[in-house]
């Protein structure tokens, strides 16, 4: 095995094993991908404040999330398509996730089945939907979910319409992938990976295929998006969603104090303040600059986790520290199991946990609870200082 030291490694060989058009999708943001991109750079703009002479023995990253214990609060976050980064992908990070002790959240969109991930996991993960318009088709994922045991939903409320990403179009992405001169080539390059696919046969959206009425491509991503979702959605239709399914929520993709106020009036248990990874309003803030003015607005009422950006422990202890209660990582999960499937993905939480719990030490927190603002050096100006 090659010596891994952080998430960046991961994503090297991610690269170099997985065929482009999935590396490319995980690796992109929509349009210009400025706000992708500063997602991460506005991370690195938070210092952190050194502390010596400080206790640091007996340090726990142990946490909860929605009143679920967890090694690290830190879950992985729903990404379509991971079962083509590598071959059963959703069953393998799963398992990598159960075995560390961190929740995990099957997409809709993956190609894995909700019933194929309860079948190789023992505990209750949970499951993100997106919101449709066919109420039959909801009631029945809901029902999916509750027969996996699912302990909570999690509502993507920022996903009507799809942000374009550049680089899907281009590399004509679709699962499974469509046989063309150019894919094959770099298929051609990718040999564990189609040994992988080829002794598998989750090959498709497992949750969407043979379960949706009416979808005229079911290997596109964006064809499905643009015929099944609800444009017209609003705050009456999520608290809707809420009574259908009857258990814990997380709405997922709220960027702005007073959606998050909305979130609280429709019974929210919590909301995670994300731009879908810089994929859905390019020119959005980053998710890390949103996030301080939520955690004012609603922070005593609701729990609130925070997405997008996140590569390292520091990165978590960063929002930790500005108020979030859980985070999650996408790419940098994602990362671990292109390069090396479970055994990449258990790489990748290590990663981020051994980075989370020596960084707690040299700022002198022994505890997840801690960790405050104190911790942290915030430039001036640091969320933006926007004309009303
Ligand atoms: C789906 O939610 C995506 O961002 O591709």
């Amino acid at each position: 095995m090659p010596v891994i030291t952080c998430i960046d490694d991961l994503k090297r060989l991610h690269k170099k094993r997985t065929p482009k058009m999935f590396y490319d999708y995980a690796e992109s943001g929509s349009y210009t991908e400025q706000t992708f991109r500063e997602n991460t750079s506005d991370f690195a703009q938070l210092r952190l404040r050194q502390k010596v002479a400080v206790d640091m023995s007996g340090r726990s990253t142990a946490s909860t999330m929605i009143g679920e214990d967890v090694a690290m609060p830190v879950a992985l976050a729903p990404v379509g398509l991971t079962g083509m980064q590598h071959a059963d992908g959703e069953i393998l990070a799963a398992k990598a996730a159960e075995k560390m002790g961190v929740p995990f959240t099957l997409s809709t969109m993956s190609i894995c089945s909700i019933e194929d991930v309860a079948e190789h996991t023992t505990k209750p993960f949970w499951f993100q939907v997106y919101t449709l318009k066919d109420d039959d088709f909801m009631n029945r994922l809901f029902e999916r979910a509750r027969a996996a045991k699912c302990s909570a939903i999690v509502i993507t409320v920022d996903l009507q319409i799809m942000g374009q990403r550049h680089k899907d179009l281009k590399n004509g992405l679709s699962a499974p992938p469509k046989l063309t001169p150019q894919s094959i080539a770099n298929m051609m390059t990718k040999v564990q990976w189609g040994l992988g696919m080829l002794q598998t046969k989750r090959r498709f959206f497992g949750n969407i295929v043979g379960h949706a009425k009416g979808v005229s491509d079911p290997s596109s991503l964006s064809s499905w998006t643009a015929e099944a979702f609800d444009e017209s959605l609003d705050w009456k239709r999520i608290a809707k969603f809420k009574e259908m399914w009857g258990g814990k929520v997380i709405l997922k993709g709220v960027m702005d104090a007073e959606d998050a106020r909305n979130a609280l009036a429709v019974g929210a248990d919590a909301i995670v303040v994300s731009n879908h990874g810089g994929r859905q309003l390019d020119g959005a803030l980053s998710s890390i600059r949103a996030l301080p003015s939520i955690v004012d607005a609603v922070g005593d009422k609701i729990e609130v986790h925070m997405d997008s950006g996140i590569r390292s422990g520091q990165d978590v202890l960063k929002a930790l520290s500005l108020g979030a209660k859980g985070t999650y990582v996408g790419r940098a999960f994602v990362n671990g199991l292109g390069a090396m499937g479970e055994a990449g993905v258990t790489k990748s939480l290590e990663v981020i946990q051994k980075e989370l719990i020596t960084t707690m030490g040299l700022v002198g927190e022994r505890t997840i609870n801690d960790l405050g603002r104190h911790n942290l050096l915030i430039p001036k100006g640091f969320e933006g200082d926007w004309v009303d």
